[in-house]
């Protein structure tokens, strides 16, 4: 039986679908691929494993799924797969959770210290031979230890910033889900807010990690930035169209709040361009799990995951419909 690939992707997966006697097919193009050739190119692939810039709806599943049993996403975010046509046509669904909490909850924390100590402000002012000797006040920037530290979403990701924060940094830490995290209250006195407000107007850097839901997108709007200290710094390393860019970018500019860094974009690849001239923003292409270490974990658990649907056994990661 064949797998389709659609973007190389490091080793290890591949070579555990090699290994289980499967053909694999790896998209030759070093870019993703088209609506097009997506549904022209799984040539009656039993499974793909896909990318998270492939936007696989109806109509892209309507066409596989004759031959198609299961989808391994190579992300644990799934918001570009349509989960009801999938499950309508009989195809299963997978992501890559827990194999790349830790990386990108470093990617996290890098972003939260980078922001707060100017570092990619400063590299550019270092680069441009403006460093003309030490200064009492030459890029001030603002402490991360011992302040308030604001969860959006507390899954396994949000958690683990969480606890960074507090452990690593004596931070105090405010979380807001749908449901409390009774182990993590436990574990390092997070406390629970039942509003996104009450996080928002108390923390002093607040970091999103919730999915892409319909409940989610512009999760953070132009009134919700306004509820943030003019202090604080948003962090987004979710999804993009949580938060609402446009009304990001004018409250940058406006001072409505100190700073943020970002990892994703409402309309990746593209970036606002008010963004991109402002030094009060940081800046980085969607790489919060990329290291080699958590892209190969990703293709083993995806390449695992194709294995035991086409074996006839229950997926190791399925996702199902969220509100
Ligand atoms: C990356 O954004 C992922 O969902 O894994
Ligand atoms: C994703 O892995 C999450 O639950 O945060």
């Amino acid at each position: 039986m064949k797998i389709f690939i659609t973007r190389k992707i490091p080793d290890r997966g591949i070579n555990l679908l090699k290994e289980a006697g499967y053909e694999v097919l790896v998209s030759p193009e070093d870019r993703p691929l088209t609506k097009i050739e997506l549904i022209f190119s799984t040539q009656g692939a039993g499974a793909v494993l896909a990318q998270l810039t492939d936007t696989i709806d109806r109509e892209v599943l309507e066409a596989w799924k004759a031959s198609v049993k299961v989808i391994a996403n190579y992300a644990v975010g799934f918001d570009n797969i349509d989960l009801a046509a999938a499950a309508e046509f009989g195809i299963a669904v997978t992501n890559t959770p827990g194999v790349l909490t830790e990386t990108v909850a470093e990617h996290t924390f890098a972003l939260i210290l980078a922001i707060a100590h100017r570092i990619a402000e400063a590299d550019r002012f270092a680069r441009a031979g403006r460093y003309h000797g030490w200064e009492p006040e030459l890029l001030l920037g603002t402490d991360v230890s011992h302040k308030k530290l604001g969860i959006l979403g507390c899954g396994r990701i949000g958690s683990l910033v969480a606890e960074h924060g507090v452990k690593g940094f004596g931070m105090e830490a405010v979380y807001y889900d749908l449901r409390q995290n009774e182990a993590l209250e436990k574990d390092c006195g997070a406390k629970f807010s039942s509003t996104i407000e009450g996080v928002l107007s108390e923390a002093d850097f607040v970091s999103i990690h919730v999915p892409l839901l319909p409940s989610t997108h512009h999760l953070i709007n132009a009134e919700r930035l306004r509820l943030m200290k003019p202090t604080a710094y948003l962090v987004n390393t979710s999804r993009g169209p949580v938060i609402d860019e446009t009304a990001l970018a004018e409250a940058l500019k406006d001072g409505v709040i100190k700073g943020a860094a970002l990892d994703v974009y409402e309309n990746e690849p593209e970036i606002n361009p008010v963004l991109k001239t402002l030094d009060n923003v940081i800046l980085t292409p969607h790489i919060a799990s990329a290291t080699l270490e958590t892209r190969q974990k990703m293709g083993e658990l995806a390449a695992k995951n194709i294995i035991e649907v086409l074996s006839g056994r229950p997926a190791l990661n399925p996702v199902a419909l969220k509100r």
